[in-house]
């Protein structure tokens, strides 16, 4: 289709004979925000390496607007780069490093003027040309280099943790403004975080990625709320993992049965049978602690806490899996050692690890 800006088709890289893409596989529309998360050393940094050029595949394609580009030189691709440390030229003034792209394409300096005003406004630093970076701040730096990869209008911008060095605050801050920088030129973003909840936030869609494969790519809200494997239903959102197997089914309700107790589960769509092991991904704030309930997950209160407007209690359940609900709040009646029964509304409890066939 036309609006597909990039394709990457089955990439493959081994460094020195170890694999660190084990067959990648994204297309990235017009105008789209896309997120790569995953921990340290999947492979994120080499997947946008080789988007820019900068790396060659070792099998697979890149399509760059339809076209292959696996073999084209990183000048000769529409696409630019916002690497972490944000290099900015450190012996040009504000103006200078905007400016750079167009310069080097012998475009006008009257051109040159005008375009990089309209990017100081864009990101927000009219006057701010003659600084030095030196007399920036981190976060004004960062917006000086995001503009100066704006300023070629490249159709495709990759972002390395382009926030990873900001505090909290000027990082929320930053994330609203690059969010707003992006529908606003409808340019497509392929942005690299480890932090969860900037994916969630910022994206269209997010690739989770482990050992150099995605494990599902969807919507913020699918990858949440309907994560396909253990690993995405922890990395995203920490949800509790349990195991058990399937004890009966009644229409879209399946009944789960572990060493610890029962509750239910909803099918979405997908068969199962008695006797099927199963294991479900469960948020620790969809789940609910009763005392004297008769059915759910048994377990023993281990210990309370309060973070993040959170609180957290950890149960550990009769088969010995952890087990962490929270709520708003700071206190509750339970206390450690209480005997307690973890349970959900089977709308909560998400099947994950199923076998291709049975997703
Ligand atoms: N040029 C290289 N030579 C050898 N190994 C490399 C090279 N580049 C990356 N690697 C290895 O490939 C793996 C993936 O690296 P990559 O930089 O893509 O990870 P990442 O997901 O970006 O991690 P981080 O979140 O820490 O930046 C790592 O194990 C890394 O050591
Ligand atoms: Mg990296």
């Amino acid at each position: 289709m036309e609006d597909i800006i990039l394709s990457l088709q089955n990439i493959r890289k081994s460094f020195s004979g170890i694999p660190v893409l084990n067959g990648i596989n994204l297309t990235a529309r017009q105008g789209e925000f896309i997120t790569l998360l995953g921990a340290s050393g999947c492979g994120k940094t080499t997947t946008l390496r080789i988007i820019a050029g900068l790396e060659t595949p070792d099998e697979g394609h890149v399509l760059l607007d339809g076209q292959d580009m696996t073999a084209a030189e990183p000048n000769r691709r529409d696409v630019n780069t916002v690497f972490q440390n944000y290099a900015l030229f450190p012996h040009m003034n504000v103006e200078a490093n905007i400016g750079y792209g167009l310069k080097i394409r012998k475009r006008p300096k009257e051109e040159i003027r005008e375009e990089v005003k309209k990017m100081l406004s864009l990101v927000q630093l009219t006057g701010y040309e003659k600084r030095m970076p030196s007399e920036l701040s981190g976060g004004q730096r960062q917006r000086v280099a995001i503009a100066r990869a704006l300023i070629n209008r490249p159709k495709l911008l990759l972002l390395d943790e382009p926030l990873g060095a900001l505090d909290l605050q000027l990082r929320r801050q930053m994330q609203q403004e690059l969010k707003r920088l992006q529908k606003k030129l409808g340019i497509t973003f392929i942005y690299i975080t480890h932090d969860q909840e900037e994916a969630l936030t910022m994206s269209d869609r997010i690739a989770v990625m482990l050992d150099g494969r995605f494990q599902q790519i969807g919507t913020p809200a699918e990858v949440y709320e309907t994560p396909k494997t253990s690993y995405v239903a922890k990395f995203v959102g920490s949800a509790n993992i349990v195991y058990g197997t399937v004890e009966s089914i009644q229409e879209e309700t399946v009944v789960f049965s572990s060493t610890a107790g029962q509750e239910s589960f909803h099918s979405r769509g997908r068969s199962f049978t008695p006797g099927q092991p199963v294991t479900l991904a469960v948020r620790g704030e969809q789940a609910r602690l009763e005392k004297g309930a008769e059915k759910g997950l048994a377990g023993t209160v281990k210990e309370k806490s309060f973070s993040g407007g959170m609180l957290r209690v950890a149960v550990e359940l009769s088969d010995q899996v952890e087990f962490i609900c929270s709520r708003h709040g700071i206190d509750s009646k339970l206390e450690p050692g209480d005997k307690v029964r973890v349970v959900w509304e089977p709308e909560h409890a998400c099947p994950v690890d199923l076998e291709e066939e049975n997703q």
